[in-house]
């Protein structure tokens, strides 16, 4: 401090406040800072800092950042490499403005959590945000400033490869785990952006996950009321819960590229939710206006994207090369690019880049893989853990069991527990399914491992050698499903079936007779319609991360009695797809009975598993559904309770879900849409009564003239362990 007052004065008296040491008096507000600095910005300093480079030591990079002309890097995650471009930026350059570091921290930096439709399924958004701050605490260690997430993008096809990357098909769900790691992210309170902190990104604003066929990055067409009732309050949740940052997604909405939506970037999010960080583009889709066929050169995509709400240019340059020119031509105004660099720097400042732009070299590997780290990584694995069925109760398999035969592609694949987006994690860190299972299996316990095929490939060598391994068991665990490269970006599937001969795999070994349990490793629902009807016993275990085998094995041998359930439909098969809960009941609602009905001729109209469903080891009853009073007025809310009873042999944790219908409205209203759920834990015999509490402002929608509001009428209610098994009751809103 005293050596800053000095070199302030001695500064000052020179007249001149160079920002190259970024010195500013004391108490200077934010806001105050940042006018400051912009005072002395030129315009291609300006322009510099709504640049983001994917580049990392070129020489021509290097010389970039000296002249200002670089805002951000993303994806350096050598921190020597950082803190090099960092000094070049805060010491070298003439203002000396820091460089911010972006990354994909997405479900883990080094220590790699479950993937987030994984996470989601715990619908546990406290072990989120905790598993959010540990991804911060790790990121930041390393040099990481800012990362890109959460994607908060609803997803109702299995087809789309991101689907792996958000919380489902669900908007409630999905905008508490929006805020539960924006808030583990960034911190809150005296926390917000402290030192174990990172900028939080919301993408991919918006719409991205209605990719039509599934095909990541193909046109959108949704409606505004589907827009704004589904895919944009996950963001608004975000944009509440304070996230610093937005990124625009690749997709149109209906004619419109959303990096040049100025109804999206600057109509709703500055206007109406007041959101006051900065967006960043996606990669390279300020350019791709070009392609889109609404720019027709660098020039006017930048400017388009500009005049949208774009701050910064993420990789490519249409920013850099040109907006300086446009300025000069008084083709946009300096105050658009004042205003953009203002919130940048407001972030830099706010996250503490000014004050300490280095980061610390030695620090990493002392918290990089912290065995707290591990511990909730485990914990996150087995919470999101979902038993898909159990009928002759295979599982839990008993320690005391004499031998295991562990079959399949991904039982001792390391690299693939990780899934999509694996940060800094290193396939050498994981745990898998077979370490988990011989670490709890009893030391008298003969595992007898056989991979019998590859995840994809046609090869069927090794099933002769599985089939023997299931002979000689007692049990057999098959662990099938995608490797880590089949979900994610640019990974969307035109098939959701098993992929390769892994489904042969299986009907050999079932031949065998032998007892079998499916554990389904996967980043996407998949159509497993064979299996269900075949197999008595199915896991899934999503892509579970560094520590997916011992949560996994928490699960298979009972020490923790699997609670998840999923937040993705699994359709029955492709064509099904896509099929989501909160559907509309239609003019002809599907029937048994009836031929002209809004069903198939060669499937049934159901899903395989519906949202919210997932199995225990033991068995929950539900009873005395109660919603009182059974009439509300708009200011009143209305109580809804339930007798929830443990009624098997072990405590289990169940989530209750409460999901109400708007009978009748102005608009045609969803078949049900998730309002409420708790996760309770309950001992073997013990009941707990699960009270909501719903106000007419949760049953607000966009009605005939598009105004958010409550209309009066009957509502439907259901609570249940899923959302087709439910108990059902009704009430009343009035005027
Ligand atoms: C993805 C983003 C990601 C960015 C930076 C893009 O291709 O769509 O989700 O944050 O790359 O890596």
């Amino acid at each position: 401090m005293k050596i800053r007052i000095k070199l302030l004065s001695f500064l000052l008296s020179l007249s001149i406040l160079s920002a190259a040491q970024n010195v500013f008096a004391v108490g200077l507000t934010t806001e105050k800072k940042v006018e400051e600095l912009l005072q002395k910005m030129t315009l291609e300093e300006k322009i510099g800092q709504m640049y983001q480079s994917r580049d990392g030591g070129q020489d021509s990079i290097l010389k970039l950042v000296q002249k200002g002309n670089v805002g951000s890097f993303l994806g350096i995650t050598d921190i020597i490499l950082r803190n090099k471009l960092q000094k070049i930026a805060v010491e070298k350059s003439r203002l000396g403005i820091p460089l911010i570091f972006g990354f994909d921290t997405i479900h883990g930096y080094k220590t790699v959590f479950p993937i987030p439709l994984g996470q989601a399924a715990s619908w546990n958004p406290k072990l989120a945000e905790k598993v959010a701050a540990v991804s911060a605490k790790e990121s930041r260690s390393d040099g990481i400033d800012w990362v890109f997430a959460p994607m908060v993008d609803i997803a109702r096809d299995a087809r789309w490869g991101r689907i792996a990357e958000g919380f489902g098909e669900d908007t409630y769900l999905a905008s508490l785990m929006a805020q539960a790691k924006v808030r583990g992210l960034q911190g809150y309170g005296d926390g917000l952006f402290g030192p174990d902190k990172v900028a939080a990104c919301l993408k991919h604003y918006a719409g991205y996950g209605a990719a039509e066929g599934g095909r990541d990055y193909n046109t959108c067409e949704i409606s505004q009321r589907t827009l704004r009732e589904i895919y944009l309050p996950p963001f608004q949740a975000g944009v509440q819960a304070g996230a610093a940052t937005i990124m625009s997604g690749f997709n149109e909405i209906s004619g419109v590229p959303v990096t040049a939506s100025r109804f999206l970037l600057t109509d709703i999010l500055r206007g109406e939710w007041g959101f006051d960080g900065f967006v960043v583009s996606d990669y390279t889709s300020v350019r791709e206006l070009i392609p889109h066929g609404i720019a027709i050169d660098e020039t006017q995509a930048g400017k388009k994207a500009l005049l949208a709400g774009i701050d910064m240019e993420m990789s490519s340059r249409c920013y850099l090369n040109n907006l300086s020119r446009l300025v000069r031509q008084d083709k946009i105004s300096e105050k658009v690019i004042d205003q953009a660099v203002r919130r940048i720097l407001r972030i830099k400042f706010d996250i503490g880049l000014f004050d300490n732009p280095y980061a610390d070299p030695n620090k990493p590997s002392s918290v990089l893989l912290h065995k707290d780290h591990l511990e909730l990584a485990r914990e996150m694995a087995r919470q999101s853990v979902v038993l898909l069925k159990n009928t002759n109760g295979i599982l839990p398999v008993s320690k005391d069991i004499k031998s295991i035969a562990l079959i399949g592609p991904l039982a001792d694949s390391r690299e693939d527990m990780m899934g999509t987006w694996k940060g800094v994690g290193d396939a050498e860190d994981v745990v898998t399914i077979l370490e988990g299972i011989q670490d709890k299996a009893s030391a008298e316990c003969k595992i007898n491992y056989v991979k019998g095929c590859d995840v994809k490939g046609d090869l069927i060598d090794g099933f002769a050698q599985a089939v023997e391994a299931a002979k000689k068991s007692d049990v057999v665990i098959m662990a099938v499903g995608e490797s880590e490269k089949m979900s994610g970006e640019a990974h969307s599937r035109a098939s959701l079936d098993l992929p390769g001969v892994q489904r042969e795999l299986i009907e050999e070994v079932q031949k065998t007779g032998k007892p079998i349990v499916v554990l389904l490793l996967t980043g996407r629902p998949l159509a497993i319609t064979w299996i269900d009807k075949n197999i008595p016993t199915i896991l899934l275990g999503w892509h579970p991360g560094t520590q997916g085998g011992n949560g996994i094995a928490d699960v298979i041998f009972g020490d923790y009695n699997p609670s998840g359930k999923i937040t993705a439909t699994f359709p029955r098969n492709v064509g099904q797809v896509p099929i989501y809960y909160n559907c509309k009941n239609t003019g002809r609602p599907p029937s048994e009975s009836e031929y002209h009905t809004s069903r198939y001729i060669d499937s049934h109209w159901t899903p395989l598993y519906p949202f919210g469903y997932g199995l225990s080891y033991t068995t929950f009853h539900y009873s005395n559904l109660k919603v009182s009073p059974d009439k509300i007025s708009m200011e009143q809310p209305v109580t809804i309770s339930v007798d929830v009873k443990n009624a098997g042999k072990r405590a289990g944790e169940e989530i209750v879900q409460l999901y109400v219908r708007d009978v009748v409205g102005s608009v045609t209203r969803p078949v049900k849409e998730l309002k409420g759920f708790e996760k309770i834990l309950l001992k073997h015999g013990e009941k707990k009564t699960v009270s909501f509490t719903l106000t007419a402002e949760q049953l607000k929608f966009y009605n005939i003239d598009n105004q958010f509001v409550a209309e009066s009428g009957m509502f439907k209610v259901m609570v249940g362990k899923n959302s087709v098994d439910c108990l059902e009751s009704e009430f009343e809103l009035t005027k």
